[in-house]
């Protein structure tokens, strides 16, 4: 199933819950949460307090990414405040195998990031701990950035391997997905579609129901 996931790194703060309110009432089905430790990436955003507070706005899932070295501290912490999808990036995280595994055991859904230059080949021997694979498709650290036209290869390839092994997991993708790239993106496998600054940047509502009805005539 294809499923867009607007990024409130681009939402207005003084007004979180309204933006986000009208992202999920115009259809958009999860929330994605870019939480940034200025150590791994340069920014930094938000953390816990912010997305226990904003969790009673809306029952839609809450796909948190953790640009965050070391994320196995944290992510106890982040179920509890109402994390439903958890993703770490491999760049980030020496014990990729048990840390994956602990977010099921929390009972969240475990994601692992690739950083643009990151190889699929960080995949192999964790197929099994996986519930989804974030393919970024700008450096991680800012909104707004131009997608990185070589990634569109690197998702045909993750989605001709994940066909072939016949696995159930989602190929989300990160960074610069607005008009001019949306199809690139469909077309080329990825089904979860993370975007920011094309959607919390201008007419919310209508930008999440422009981008759903793309992703519908792609529904595989
Ligand atoms: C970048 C973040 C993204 C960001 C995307 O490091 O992970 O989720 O919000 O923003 P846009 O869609 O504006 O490129
Ligand atoms: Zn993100």
């Amino acid at each position: 199933m294809n499923i867009l996931s607007p990024s409130i790194l681009s939402a207005d703060f003084k007004h979180l819950e309204q933006d986000i309110r009208e992202a999920v009432e115009a259809g958009a089905e999860y929330v994605h949460i870019d939480v940034m430790d200025g150590v791994f990436v340069p920014t930094i955003t938000f953390g816990m307090p912010v997305v226990s507070s904003i969790r009673s706005t809306t029952d839609k899932a809450f796909d948190v990414h953790l640009m965050v070295q070391n994320p196995e501290k944290v992510i106890d912490r982040f179920v509890e405040c109402g994390a439903d999808i958890i993703t770490i990036h491999a760049e980030a995280c020496t014990h990729l195998d048990s840390t994956l595994a602990h977010i099921r055991e929390r009972g969240a859904k475990a994601g692992l990031a690739l950083c643009p230059s990151t190889p699929l080949c960080v995949l192999d021997y964790l197929w099994d701990k996986l519930d989804m694979v974030l393919l970024m498709t700008v450096n991680p650290g800012f909104g707004g950035q131009k997608y990185i036209p070589a990634i569109t290869e690197k998702i045909a390839a993750l989605r001709k391997i994940i066909d072939e092994k016949g696995l159930d997991i989602d190929i989300e993708v990160d960074g610069g997905i607005n008009d001019g790239t949306i199809r690139t993106v469909l077309e080329a496998g990825a089904n979860v579609l993370v975007a920011g600054s094309a959607v919390f940047g201008s007419d919310i509502a209508g930008n999440v129901k422009r981008y759903m009805e793309i992703m519908r005539e792609y529904e595989r």
